[in-house]
C-alpha cells in the first residue's frame, strides 16, 4: 500500500511520527511536504495529496495541521476526495466503512500521537461495506458533476 502524507509547519513533528509509523509496518509512504517548520499555508499541501490520490499515484492520504480542518478542507475541493477530519478512531473506522474515505486528516494541535497512530490504524484496517452506502458516495459525486457543469455554463457565457 502506498500513502500519500502531507502537512503544514504545525505539524512537522507529527508527520514525521506518523511517517516512521506507517514505513514500521511495511507501507510506502509519499511526503509531499512542507519539510521545514517556517510558516506555509496547508492548501499547498492538502491539494498535493489529494492530486496523488485522484490520479492513483497513491492509494490513500494523510493530512495533519493545527486541526487538520484547513487542510481537509482544501483536500475535499479536488474532485474525487472524501476527507474527514478525525479526533476518535470510532469516526475514523465508520468513515472507511460507510463513506469510503479516501484521506484521513487530524490536529497535531487537538490529539497527541498515540491516539494518532490509534486513528490512522483503524482507518487503514478498515474496509469499504459498499451496498447501501455506494447510493450516497454516488450522490455526493453527482453533486461534484453538477458544480462541473455550472462551471463549464460559466465559462460558456463569457465566450
Ligand atoms: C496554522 O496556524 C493553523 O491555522 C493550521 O495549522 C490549521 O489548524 C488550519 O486549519
Amino acid at each position: 500500500m502506498k500513502i500519500a502524507i502531507g502537512n503544514d509547519h504545525v505539524a512537522l513533528k507529527m508527520k514525521l511520527q506518523i511517517k516512521e509509523y506507517l514505513q514500521e509496518n511495511e507501507i510506502e509512504v509519499i511526503d509531499v511536504g512542507t519539510h521545514s517548520s517556517e510558516r506555509c499555508d496547508y492548501p499547498i499541501y492538502g491539494e498535493k495529496v489529494a492530486e496523488l490520490v485522484v490520479s492513483g499515484e497513491a492509494d490513500y492520504g494523510i493530512l495533519i495541521c493545527g486541526t487538520g480542518v484547513g487542510i481537509s478542507l482544501s483536500a475535499n475541493k479536488v474532485n474525487g476526495i472524501r476527507a474527514c477530519v478525525c479526533s476518535e478512531p470510532y469516526s475514523a473506522k465508520l468513515s472507511k466503512q460507510h463513506n469510503n474515505t479516501n484521506i484521513l486528516a487530524f490536529g497535531s494541535r487537538v490529539i497527541g500521537i498515540e491516539l494518532a497512530k490509534m486513528i490512522v490504524s483503524e482507518w487503514l484496517n478498515a474496509k469499504y461495506e459498499g451496498g447501501r452506502h455506494q447510493k450516497r458516495i454516488d450522490m455526493i459525486r453527482e453533486i461534484e458533476k453538477k458544480q462541473l457543469f455550472k462551471l463549464s455554463e460559466k465559462k460558456e457565457d463569457k465566450s
